[in-house]
């Protein structure tokens, strides 16, 4: 694991902007696994610019997002479909075929959770998956729990996740409860990890995924045990460490 230490949310999204590029210069049909979050808004944006300028291109990049809430259509305003497309996609040249969110709409929630897993294998696995982190360590929507889950599955979101979120909605009452996530195995499976992490606020979480043992507790501590993971974190981030 390497962790890197930048002054603001910036520079970490300009750093990690580079990480984006150099892969999809690598491979330019290349899997990224991308996430939602205000974490990875300033890296969005700076992927766009790049695109505008000619820097990368996303003609035939394809993507698998880690998650999207049980019950809302792509189209609501608080989806994690709508969230890409207006913070990545509607901004870069990729092909929307090319570009896949879990369905949280479908009549059976579990056959449609393994089907995602058995789509991002036949895409050939996550090259590089995009991270960002909840205040009790999950990553994706991967709760703390006494045991890791490995497939795409669906979760009850805790009540930490509910008040973070509740920011997006008109009230905490109109959080979705329950999430379908890729699972810790997805993740684990990326040839490579990327997690961003910036303010004060996350901490506390970075610290225990960092310093504290490998612990369903704190879900994203389980990277520790990834053979090529990197922590792009601010100076509120690390502040713990
Ligand atoms: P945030 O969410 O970027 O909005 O803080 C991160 C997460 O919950 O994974």
């Amino acid at each position: 694991m390497q962790v890197f230490v930048y002054k603001n949310a910036e520079e970490v999204a300009r750093a990690a902007a580079t990480v984006f590029a150099a892969e999809i210069f690598k491979k330019p049909d290349c899997v990224l696994g991308l996430a939602t979050g205000s974490t990875p808004v300033p890296l969005y944006k700076e992927l766009a610019r790049m695109n505008h300028e000619g820097l990368i291109d996303f003609s035939r990049v394809r993507t698998y997002n880690l998650d999207e809430y049980v019950g809302l259509d792509p189209a609501h305003v608080c989806s994690y479909r709508r969230f890409m497309n207006e913070n990545l996609f509607d901004h870069i040249n990729i092909d929307k075929a090319n570009t896949h969110v879990p369905c949280g709409i479908g009549a059976d929630h579990e056959a449609d959770a393994k089907a995602y897993d058995a789509a991002v294998e036949a895409a050939g696995g996550i090259d590089l998956q995009l991270l960002g982190i909840g205040h009790n360590g999950h990553i994706g929507f991967n709760e703390p729990n006494d045991v890791f889950v490995y497939p795409t599955n669906v979760i009850t979101l805790t009540q930490s996740t509910i008040d973070a979120n509740a920011r997006f909605f008109d009230s905490a009452d109109d959080v979705p409860r329950q999430a379908i996530s890729l699972g810790v195995g997805g993740i684990m499976n990326a040839r490579r990890v990327v997690l961003l992490a910036t303010g004060e606020g996350k901490a506390k979480a970075i610290r225990d995924s960092i310093k504290g043992n490998i612990d369903p507790k704190v879900p994203a501590s389980i990277l520790r045990a990834h053979q090529n993971v990197q922590f792009f974190l601010d100076e509120g981030a690390a502040s713990l460490l």
